[in-house]
């Protein structure tokens, strides 16, 4: 059977830097699958490759057994890839439900604005605050995101990129930023969206978090591919453990 997202050997260069060399990885359907490694290793640069930002000299990308590789972006969006970004950056001159309204309008169009206009708001409304809550955040529904603490701008960003439905959600360090108390909880909340369905990566560094929740993890270093499988059996691995020397590793409890 095919699975979810397969990346066959993607190879990307910026210049005179190997971001990615020869990477291969696959995603099965309610994976949450966590993609780890030092800075710098090429986890945003693979996961880009994956969205149709950046594209790789060899190789392609499937979903669900078809190739996507050359798609645009905003076609690969209606598949159902969706990422949210590294730093969160919400529409300041809109409340928290709009953020998200806009976000779903990538589902219709390639207007998104279009979607703040539509006949159908009040349904988009209704979703998008069905969204809010399962993210915990549907109190700050009719607030603006400038007034709003780090945790609430992290949730706001996983229900933007959960706003299209996806088949497939990519996370870029949602975490980075929270304490360890706000951390255990968005990432019990993204552990819970797994359950109920939701197909997951997850770039992270907070490597305690990602050994609780994650079903499997991919480890980058140096754009190669380092190691893959379940949690303890990669972080048990010693090429895996001196990629991470010099950083606290957070994997005990
Ligand atoms: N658009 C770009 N132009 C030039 N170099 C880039 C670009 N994007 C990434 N790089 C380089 O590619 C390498 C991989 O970067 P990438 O951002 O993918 O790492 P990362 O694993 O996401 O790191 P971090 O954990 O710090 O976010 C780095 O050397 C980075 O400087
Ligand atoms: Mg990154």
């Amino acid at each position: 059977m095919n699975h979810l997202l397969q990346v066959h050997s993607a190879t990307i260069q910026f210049g005179g830097v190997k971001a990615l060399q020869d990477v291969s990885f696959h995603l099965d359907q309610e994976d949450l699958l966590g993609l780890i490694g030092p800075n710098g290793a090429g986890k945003t640069t693979l996961m880009r490759y994956v969205t149709g930002i950046n594209d790789s000299k060899t190789g392609h990308v499937e979903l669900s057994g078809l190739k996507i590789s050359g798609l645009p972006v905003y076609q690969r969006v209606k598949l159902g890839i969706s990422m949210s970004q590294q730093l969160v950056r919400p529409f300041k001159s809109m409340s928290f439900l709009d953020n998200v309204v806009f976000a779903a309008g990538y589902h219709k169009t390639e207007k998104p604005w279009k979607t703040l206009f539509i006949k159908s708001r009040i349904q988009e409304k209704q979703r998008a605050l069905t969204l809010l809550e399962r993210l915990g955040i549907a109190d700050m529904a009719m607030e603006m995101p400038e007034k709003a603490p780090l945790g609430y701008l992290k949730r706001l960003e996983v229900a933007r990129a959960m706003a299209i439905d996806p088949k497939i959600l990519i996370l870029d360090e949602p975490l980075a930023g929270l304490n360890q108390r706000e951390a255990e909880k968005l990432a019990d909340t993204l552990s819970q969206l797994n359950q109920q369905g939701q197909s997951m990566i997850l770039i992270e560094h907070n490597l305690r978090e990602v050994m609780r929740i994650c079903s499997r993890l991919v480890v980058l270093d140096n754009g190669r591919l380092l190691a893959e499988g379940s949690p303890k059996s990669v972080l048990s691995q010693s090429h895996v453990q001196e990629a991470y020397l010099g950083k606290e590793l957070h994997v005990n409890p």
